[in-house]
């Protein structure tokens, strides 16, 4: 089953835990990214998993082999439940993460799921710096690299889902660039509505701005809820 993840994109805390609140019991996850934990670092994250949320913190680390295990072991001792980290930080620096996830266990920790960013989704072919091929076509070779450092699963647009299901059966794929059709793109370029990443086989969906920018948060929650409930019934 889809599961769905509000990305707590906001400016304040007060709201953030507002809106984390009001739709408690209808999102499962709550993704904190580095507006949010820049401002209000550890103490948030303790906050909204108190609430019972599943955390994911979006901070997607890179930078040396070293640097990026030691951020992962500290990720998960402040709750993270799931962390992101460039792929185009190489072999060495994703296994090393690896290493250090499954490392948490001597701490009486539970291994945080290891998610690699392929291509964001803002990027439309022809805009990533220095990279001729398209977005999906380097997603792709990306996720092959994140599937053998034994990642968890990828960040990729929805688009990219099939043919990284094909290439690796049990890696998970986490979507971001969702757009229900009542919603605007935004600065997102690679978009789905969450019925069609359903069906594409999206396992994670996340949604920021069309959930918090409404009118009434919840009712456009329950909105997406019912969209990728609808899907996989039809998956059925
Ligand atoms: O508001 P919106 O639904 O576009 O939010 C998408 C969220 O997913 C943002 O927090 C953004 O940082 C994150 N994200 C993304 N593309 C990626 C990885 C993460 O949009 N490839």
């Amino acid at each position: 089953m889809t599961q769905l993840i509000l990305a707590l994109d906001v400016p304040e805390k007060r709201k953030a835990i507002d809106i984390s609140r009001s739709l408690l019991g209808l999102v499962p996850w709550c993704k904190i990214g580095m507006e949010m934990f820049t401002a209000y670092g550890p103490d948030l994250i303790t906050e909204i998993k108190g609430m019972g949320y599943r955390i994911f913190l979006d901070l997607k680390f890179y930078d040396i082999p070293h640097t990026v295990g030691r951020a992962v072991v500290s990720a998960t001792r402040i709750g993270a439940d799931l962390i992101t980290l460039h792929c185009q930080g190489g072999e060495r620096m994703l296994k090393e993460a690896r290493a250090a996830a499954d490392g948490c266990a001597a701490e009486g920790l539970a291994a945080p799921l290891l998610f690699g960013v392929t291509a964001l989704t803002s990027f439309a072919p022809g805009e990533m710096p220095g990279i001729t091929a398209p977005p999906s076509e380097f997603a792709q070779e990306l996720a092959d690299i994140a599937a053998a450092c034994g990642l968890d699963g990828v960040v990729c647009s929805a688009h990219e889902v099939p043919e990284i299901k094909r290439r690796h059966a049990r890696f998970a794929c986490l979507c971001p660039g969702i757009r229900p059709a009542w919603a605007a793109a935004n600065d997102q370029r690679r978009i789905m509505t969450p019925a069609a990443a359903v069906a594409a086989g999206a396992d994670y969906l996340v949604v920021g701005r069309p959930i918090l920018q409404a009118d009434a948060p919840r009712k456009a929650a329950a909105l997406v809820m019912d969209e990728i409930a609808a899907a996989e019934g039809k998956k059925l």
